[in-house]
Order: structure tokens, then sequence, then C-alpha cells
């Protein structure tokens, strides 16, 4: 509502002087929406100064920039996160506006989203988050993340969508284009090679290219490609350049290959130079501590590297007007696609369907890691007693962890959401077992909750055995959390396995009641040391305002669990090919040694046994996978083979199976992957049911890119189409030649 009276302001003042004779419509051109896009463009830069130009281009608060008030084109006004929709803060400052009408919904943490293996799981976040930022009058939404899971280690791995371009590819795309129809753009991050927190300002990667066009970029071809309006340059850098200003990532690949037509908004301090901003394709600059000014000083703004001195570089003929112009004309689209487009939605917020999204997309992102003698689901009809025990069954988790922190209106913890599905069904008792982070509070949202705990490790160890021991069931809930050196941004884990001494309570645990089952809270893979003594384990990521109950629909059952990993889990660090080959978190440099060869690449061209595969995940029922067979035994330029198995539920109960395909290269001139998913389907059958899924493979999907060409190639000759239930549970194979 505010833009629009802005709107309405700005044109007809301007309408007495400029409005066109005999128009169908008082209003400039810019500012009338039944003309096409450009031409309002054109028509808002012809009427703008110099000044005004720059001004756009740079913040004049912690999240917003300036409009044109002049010409009434309103601000443009920023928020996090990929999960939700950030509180309010101060103006100049990171700190709360401790407004009262700024809660939101917190949706799952997109590893949970990427888990589903399912676009509409991604169509539907994206139009409920999307709603949300509408509501709240944002323009921008900063997210979804696309960052590559190179390392378990990475302290932001849960706010990105896995180890695979093509499963990220896949999933980003519908988020992205759900949140614009809400009239806000998405602003995918962080572009590129993010892939660690530890040095995040300064660390320059170094990659080679084919990692870089196979692994590193394709979830951001395919963002720009899916029509994004916004992308975030991220801190690091690439070839010794920032990534937010950065010649080759953003004037050529990015806009010049490309064709992005939207704006890259730097990351907060993520700007450095002004000619280099100027000349390298950054268009928005935000959160800077510029030269000579520390965070906070006033005015400082005016001082931004895009601000004060860009202008005097053009007062002095060193700097194009032409570069200006592009800048602006960027700037100006985003603007009339969302904050002046009245055509928008009006949004919701905190809805019951935003909740009910949020459990639906939790409930099909949990991944059943294992389930030996059906420990899972648990049936109340059996069951008198259950314990439940672990800090994370009663830990916030929508609060925490850097950017992506919220302020929910609702969180529904684990141990609430047992609570509530068992009712009066059974018992349900509580342990503590380990303390971890007792931090009440996190960037002024308060949890309301008294983590204090007096007890010493050994005490509350024998303490939970002892309820271990006289429950029917007892789950463990633990992992990780959203602490310093945990699931946070600005830091990586300290290492690979669970802390707060959790081993040990779960080797306890184990050794009281061999009905149990380990619940992860996470959004990392971690060591499982005890996994031969645990014969349940259940990856239940950080799931926002309905986990709880979102993790009772999946223990006792309402929920048919059908997440399927978007990383790989090793055994131990040392299998992860960024540990083995050494350069993670690196130093001044940071070496991708092992190019292409990440996650599953790197196990399968090593055969080393993962702990879970990418890919893997259980089901309460079984698929069976017959006849996988291909239509033709060759195809040519511009043809196709089709693929196709036949799927059925062995089972006794409704559920939903991820048909995966990969191809494998038997022969090339560069080293190829053993096999790389490209293609994946999320069925749902009842018992008995069959179903036919047919992939159509094609010629792009037989490529891979040729440093020494500078371009993709796809090579004549066989290839091998595998069709699974996981990458390390291939039901069939079939090949064929391209010719
Ligand atoms: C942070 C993050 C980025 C976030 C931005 C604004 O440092 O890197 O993801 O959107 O700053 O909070």
């Amino acid at each position: 509502m505010r833009n629009t009276l802005l709107l309405l302001c700005g044109a007809l003042m301007l309408a007495g002087c400029c409005g066109r004779p005999g128009s169908d419509s008082d209003l400039p051109v810019y500012a009338d929406e039944s003309q096409p896009i450009e031409k309002r463009v054109e028509d808002a830069l012809k009427r703008m100064t110099v000044e005004e130009k720059v001004a756009v281009l740079h913040a004049q608060s912690k999240f917003s920039s300036a409009g044109v008030p002049r010409l009434g084109i309103p601000e443009v006004w920023c928020t996090d996160g990929p999960h939700g929709i950030r509180p309010e803060v101060k103006w100049d400052e990171w700190d709360q506006a401790e407004w009262t009408n700024d809660s939101c919904t917190a949706f799952p943490a997109l590893t949970c989203l990427a888990a589903t293996w399912n676009t509409e799981m991604s169509a539907l976040y994206g139009r409920s988050i999307g709603e949300e930022a509408r509501y709240r009058e944002k323009d921008v939404l900063l997210g979804p993340g696309v960052n590559i899971y190179r390392s378990p280690l990475n302290g932001r791995n849960f706010e990105y969508m896995g180890e695979d371009p093509f499963l990220a590819s896949e999933m980003v795309v519908p988020y992205v284009r759900e949140v614009q129809k809400n009239g806000v753009a998405a602003c995918v991050k962080h572009y590129a090679l993010n892939n660690q927190e530890t040095n995040r300002l300064r660390v320059n990667v170094v990659v080679d290219d084919r990692a870089l066009h196979e692994i590193y970029l394709p979830a951001f071809k395919a963002a720009v490609d899916g029509g994004a309006w916004a992308i975030m340059g991220s801190y690091n850098k690439y070839r010794n350049q920032h990534c937010c200003h950065n010649r080759y990532l953003l004037n050529d690949i990015l806009k010049r290959d490309w064709g992005f037509d939207g704006v890259v908004i730097s990351d907060w301090g993520g700007t450095h130079d002004t000619r280099q901003a100027v000349e390298y394709g950054l268009d928005m600059e935000y959160g800077s501590w510029t030269d000579g000014l520390r965070s906070g000083t006033s005015n400082a703004y005016d001082n931004y590297y895009l601000a004060h001195p860009y202008l005097e570089l053009l007062r002095n003929g060193e700097a194009s007007m032409e570069v200006l112009d592009d800048k602006v004309r960027r700037v100006l689209r985003l603007i009339f696609r969302t904050a002046m487009n009245t055509r928008k939605p009006f949004g919701s917020l905190n809805s019951p369907e935003h909740l009910a999204a949020a459990r639906r997309i939790a409930g099909e992102g949990m991944v059943l890691l294992k389930n030996d003698d059906a420990v899972l689901p648990v049936d109340l009809a059996k069951t008198e007693k259950i314990a439940v025990i672990g800090e994370n069954a009663i830990k916030m988790m929508t609060v925490g962890g850097g950017s992506s922190s919220l302020k929910a209106l609702h969180e529904c913890t684990p141990l609430e959401g047992i609570v509530a599905a068992v009712g009066d069904r059974a018992e349900v008792v509580y342990e503590r077992g380990y303390v971890g982070d007792v931090t009440g509070a996190y960037n002024g949202v308060t949890t309301g909750r008294d983590l204090s705990e007096s007890r010493t490790e050994e005490r509350l160890i024998a303490d939970a055995a002892a309820a271990a021991a006289d429950a029917d069931v007892v789950i463990f809930v633990g992992g990780l959390n959203k602490s310093e050196g945990q699931d946070c941004e600005g830091a990586d884990r300290r290492a690979y396995g669970l802390p707060y001494a959790q081993d040990r309570v779960v080797e306890a645990l184990a050794a009281a009641n061999p009905r149990l089952v380990v619940v992860l809270v996470s959004g990392n893979a971690v060591a499982m040391p005890w996994i031969e003594r645990v014969p349940a384990v259940l990856e239940a990521w950080f799931c926002g305002s309905e986990a709880g109950n979102a993790l009772a629909d999946v223990i006792f059952g309402d929920v048919n669990p059908s997440g399927k990993l978007p990383f790989t889990f090793p055994v131990r660090l040392e299998d992860n090919s960024a540990t083995a080959l050494g350069e993670f978190p690196g130093g001044k440099d940071v070496v991708y040694n092992e190019g292409i060869f990440v996650g599953y690449r790197w196990h399968e061209q090593q055969q080393i046994e993962p702990l879970f595969a990418f890919g893997h995940g259980l089901s309460y029922t079984t698929f069976a996978y017959d006849n996988v067979r291909a239509n033709r035994g060759s195809m040519s330029d511009g043809g196709s083979v089709r693929v196709s198995v036949d799927v059925t539920n062995t089972g006794d109960r409704a559920g939903q199976e991820v048909v995966q395909l990969y191809i494998g290269d038997d022969a090339s001139s560069l080293p190829r992957p053993v096999k790389e998913l490209k293609g994946f389907e999320k069925i749902s059958l009842n018992p008995g049911e069959s179903r036919t899924v047919t992939f159509t493979v094609t010629e792009d999907m037989l490529r891979y890119y040729d440093d020494s060409k500078g371009r993709w190639v796809a090579e004549k000759g066989f290839f091998t189409a595998y069709a699974g239930a996981a990458s390390d549970d291939i039901r069939g194979t079939v090949r064929f030649e391209y010719r």
C-alpha cells in the first residue's frame, strides 16, 4: 500500500507538467504499467539526474536503498532470508527494531527442501515465503542459497541445497518463480564459490574451469534461466577479485553469456573498491564499511564505494555514463517488477496455510537413514512409555545460525510435537542427556526457555540411561545446533563428530535399550561411531515452526518418510574429497584440488564406501524396480533415448519414492565421474501399485565442460543409464550409443 500511494503521488505531481497529450492515462510512461517495461525504464532513465542515478545504486539504510522521491519512484527494501522473513532491524543497525508485528513463519532449512527431491515442494515453499515477504512489504528476498556442499564442515550448508548441481538446479527454480509471483525478487546467493565460512571475506578460491562450470555454477545458471531478478555476489575472491565485483563471473559469465537482466547485489560488506565495483558488474551496494569509516558512522552511506566516490569519477569523466545507465536500468527494472508493481498480490503472514506448508515440506524432507527391526514407526497401541532424550528435543532452532535467524511466531519443538501426538495414549518422559548451547536469545529474539543445567556430564548420561532402560522405546534427539562452530554463518564446524559428548550418550542409551531411535537435528553430515548399535536413524534437519509436529508425524507413522539425502554422509571426515586432498579451509588461497570430484562423484571414483550415500532414504514400505530399458540403442545429435523403469510398491502401506536417473560416460577424453545425476521423479504408489517412470535422455545430459576448449562437449560413444533408489542403490542399467 505504501508503494502504491507514493507512486500515485509522484505520478500525479508530474501529470500536470508532463502528462502525455491525448494519452489514455495521465501517468508518465515510466509509471504506466500498460507500457512495456523496457519503455518505462528508458523513460525513467532520461528523467533522472546523475545524482539520482548514483543514489539508487547503494544502500540508504541497513536493508534499503533509495528510490527517486522527485519522480515517485519508491525505495527498495530487502530482507533475509531463505527460511523466513527476518525481524525488522533498526535503520542503520543489525539490532532488532523490536517491532511487535514482524514475527513470521519459520520454514524448513533448504537442506530439508532439497531432501524432498520434490519440485512441487519447492514451488509451495517459494509461494509461501513470497507471500510473507510481500505482506511485510519487502521487495527483495535475500535467498535462496545454492552454494554446493563441498565439505561437511561448512557452517552454512544448512542454508543450501546439497552437493549435486543437477538437484540444486531443479530445486531452485520453482522457489524463485513462486517468490517472484508475489512481486518480490528472489536474490539467489552467494555467487559464487562461497563454500566455507572460514576467512570468507578474504579467501581466494582457486578452482579449475571444469569444476566451476560443472559443479559450482549450474544452480545459479538454472536460477537465471528460470528468471531470477537478483543475484547476490559472495564475499570471497575468485581469480583474486572479490566476487561482488568480479569481471569474469559478473560481466563475462552472468551478464554476457547468460544474459542476466537483473541486479547484482553485494553481500553485506562485500564491496571493497569503487573502480572495480563500477567496472566489474556490481549494481547495488549494501552493508559496506568504507575506508575511513567504521560501521554505524552516520552518513556512511554517502561514502559508499558506489556513492560520492562514484559520483566524483563521473563528474571527472573517469567513469562512463553508459556503464552507469546499465546499472540504473537494472535497478529500475527491479523496482518496476517489485515496488512499483501494483498488480502484485497482497501476501499473507503466519497463516494456517503457511504452517501447513512448513509441516508438509518438513515431513517430505526428513530422511529415514536406517530402520532395522522396523523400530519405526512407533506403534502407540503397543507402547506404554516413551523416553525422549537430548537437548535438541527442547531447543529452539529458529533462532541463531546468522543472517537466517528468525523471530518465529510459533515453534513446535520435537518434545512438544511428540507429547502432542501421543496425548494420553502413552507416557512420555524426558531427560536432557547432554548440555550443548544454553543461550536463550539471539540478537534480541529470546527463546523464553531456561536451558541452565547443574548436573555433571556423568549424571546427565546416567539419568538418561535410567530413563531409557525403563521405556518401551527411546527417542534420542541430538545433532547440531545454530551456535557458532556448529551450523552457523561466520565460522565453520570444528569437527565432524557430534559435539557435546553426544556419542557417549547414544552409546549409553543403546546399552540401556535396543529399541533406540536417533533423530539428528542438523544441516550437515556427522560421524556415527555408534551406528552398528543403533537400529534406527532419522535425519530431521532444521524444520522451523512445525519441526516437532512434522517429526511426530514421521515417528508415529502419520507421514511415511520419503526424503533422500542431498549430500553424502562420509564415515569419517578424511573420506571427504576437500579434506582428503587437503584444501579446506585453506589459507589466503583455498585450492579445490578435488576439481569435479565432489561428494558421491569422489566416493565412487575412489570406491570409498559412504556411511550414507547421496540419494539414500528409506520408507516404511518397499519398492521394486523392474525392467530398466531404453526405447532405442542409440541416439544422434538432436535425438534422444527414453529410459524407462517399472516401479512397484511391494509393501503394505502407501508411500512416495524418488526414482533417480544417473548417466555414466563409458569412455571419455577427460576424467569423468562414474555417473552423475541427470533426472529424478518423485512418485506416490499405493500398496501393490506399479508405475512406469520414463526419462528422456538428450545430448545436453551427456556433456562435460572441456576447459581446454572453453565449452561444453558431448563425445560420441557408449553411455550407461543407471536407474535406482539412491546413488548406491542402482536397480538396473541400460547402455546406449551416442553416434
Ligand atoms: C550476510 C550473509 C548474507 C545475508 C546478508 C544480509 O553476511 O552472507 O547471506 O543475506 O549478510 O544479512
